[in-house]
C-alpha cells in the first residue's frame, strides 16, 4: 500500500481485533468471502435506480447481483419483497417512516433507556424531531408489559408501532405487537437488526408474517457487511419504500456491499450458520447464568438471545469505569444506559454479546473464563497489578 499512514492504522486495528476479546453485541467478524466482495471492483460502479431501471449505463452485471441478493433475502426470511439498498439500519428505519407516515404523525417505540434505538423516536434523532414520538418501557422484572403497551397505544393513537431493540435480551412477542397494532389501527414495524441471525437459524420467532414491514442491519448476528435490508409481503408498501430509499434518502446503491450482502445470505443458508447461531445463544445464556450465580443483576432478568446487559452500578462501578477498566485488560464491551439512569453520560450498565467470540470459536469453557475475568476486573478496578495479571490471562486465552 502506498499510503503508509493508513496502512499502519489498518495493521494496528488488525492487531487490536486479534488481541482483544470482543463482547460488543452489535459487532461480528465477516468471512474472507464477504471481505473480498466488499473490496471488489463492484465498488467502482454507479447504479442509481433499481434492477433494469437504472440511470446509468453498464448495469447489466450489477442488475444480476442485486436480483440474486433480493431473491436470497426473500428466501431466507420467507417474504415476497426486499429492498437491499439501505446503507445502514438508521436509513432503513427512516425509509419506512417516509413511506408510511406524514411529518408530525405519532409513532410508538421502546424507550431508549429500556433498549430502544435512536431511530425509534429519540428526540435528538430525526425520528423524534419530525414525528410525534411516544414510548413504552419495561415492567419491574425488566420485561415488555404488553398490556401496558396496549394502554399507551390506545391513548396516543400511533400510526406506527415499532417492535425491536438494541439491548432487550428476552424474546419479543411479535404476534402480541400485531394484535396491539390491529386494535389501534397502526402499522407494525419489526426492527430485527440484532436478532436477524437468530431468526434465520429458527431460534427466534420470525416477524415477517405479522409485521407490515421488517427492517434489519446485515452486520450484527447476520455476520455480513455493514448495511441493511427492508422486507415486506405488501406490494403497495414496498413500492412506497423503494421510492423512499431511492431517490428520497439515498443516491447510488453501494453495489460492492449489495454483493457482499448476497454472499452473507448464501452463508446464512448453510447448516454451519445454524450451528454457529446455536453456539452464540448457548454462550450468551451460560455467561448470563454465571453472572447471576456470582451476584450480578441482569437488566432483563436473563437472556434468550446473543446478548444481555449487567447492572454494574449496583456493584459501585459506573458503566464508563467498567468499560475503561475492561479495555485495559483486553476485553471490549460497551457501557449501556439502563432503566433509572438520569444521564446518558453516566450510565449503570455494560452490554455483553457473544457473536464475535463465537465466530472465533469460543465455546462454554472460554465463555466461563471471560465471566471470571470481568468479575475480577470489576472487583479490582483500582488495582493495576491485578489488572496486569488478568491481561496476561486474557492473552493466554486468545492464543489457544
Ligand atoms: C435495533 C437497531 N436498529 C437500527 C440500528 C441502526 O443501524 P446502523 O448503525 O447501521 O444505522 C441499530 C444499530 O445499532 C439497532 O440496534
Amino acid at each position: 500500500m502506498n499510503d503508509k499512514r493508513i496502512e499502519k492504522e489498518i495493521n494496528s486495528e488488525i492487531k487490536r481485533q486479534e488481541e482483544t476479546i470482543n463482547l460488543i453485541a452489535s459487532e461480528n467478524i465477516i468471512s474472507d468471502d464477504v471481505s473480498i466482495t466488499l473490496g471488489s471492483v463492484l465498488s467502482n460502479k454507479y447504479a442509481e435506480g433499481y434492477c433494469n431501471k437504472r440511470y446509468y449505463g453498464g448495469c447489466n452485471i450489477v442488475d444480476n447481483i442485486e436480483e440474486i441478493c433480493i431473491n436470497r433475502a426473500c428466501k431466507l426470511f420467507g417474504v415476497s419483497f426486499a429492498n437491499v439498498q439501505p446503507y445502514s439500519g438508521s436509513i432503513a428505519n427512516l425509509a419506512v417512516y417516509k413511506a408510511l407516515l406524514n411529518i408530525g404523525d405519532a409513532i410508538l417505540g421502546m424507550d431508549l433507556s429500556a433498549g430502544g434505538h435512536l431511530t425509534h423516536g429519540y428526540k435528538k434523532s430525526i425520528s423524534g424531531s419530525e414525528y410525534k414520538s411516544y414510548f413504552y418501557g419495561l415492567n419491574n422484572n425488566g420485561e415488555i408489559d404488553y398490556e401496558n403497551v396496549l394502554q399507551i397505544a390506545k391513548k396516543v393513537k400511533p400510526k406506527l408501532i415499532i417492535a425491536g431493540s438494541s439491548t432487550y435480551s428476552k424474546k419479543i412477542d411479535f404476534l402480541k405487537f400485531r394484535k396491539i397494532a390491529n386494535e389501534v389501527g397502526a402499522y407494525l414495524l419489526a426492527d430485527i437488526s440484532h436478532i436477524a441471525g437468530l431468526i434465520v437459524a429458527g431460534l427466534y420467532q420470525n416477524p415477517c408474517s405479522f409485521a407490515d414491514v421488517v427492517t434489519s442491519t446485515t452486520h450484527k448476528t447476520l455476520r455480513g457487511p455493514r448495511g441493511a435490508i427492508i422486507l415486506s409481503n405488501n406490494d403497495l408498501i414496498m413500492k412506497k419504500i423503494n421510492n423512499a430509499v431511492f431517490p428520497f434518502l439515498q443516491g447510488g446503491p453501494h453495489m460492492n456491499t449489495i454483493a457482499a450482502k448476497a454472499v452473507c445470505f448464501y452463508e446464512a443458508m448453510q447448516k454451519e450458520f445454524i450451528d454457529y447461531q446455536k453456539q452464540v445463544v448457548k454462550n450468551a445464556y451460560l455467561m448470563c447464568e454465571e453472572f447471576k450465580k456470582i451476584g450480578y443483576k441482569i437488566v432483563n432478568g436473563g437472556t434468550d438471545t446473543h446478548m444481555f446487559t449487567i447492572n454494574v452500578k449496583e456493584k459501585g462501578v459506573s458503566g464508563f469505569e467498567a468499560e475503561k477498566a475492561l479495555e485495559e485488560v483486553g476485553i471490549i464491551v460497551n457501557r449501556n444506559i439502563i432503566f433509572g439512569d438520569k444521564n446518558a453520560n453516566d450510565v449503570g450498565g455494560i452490554r455483553i454479546g457473544t457473536p464475535s467470540i463465537t465466530t472465533r470459536g469460543f465455546k462454554e469453557k472460554e465463555a466461563c473464563k471471560i465471566v471470571f475475568f470481568i468479575d475480577q476486573v470489576l472487583k479490582n478496578i483500582k488495582n493495576d497489578l491485578k489488572k496486569q495479571n488478568i491481561k496476561k490471562e486474557v492473552k493466554k486465552l486468545l492464543k489457544k
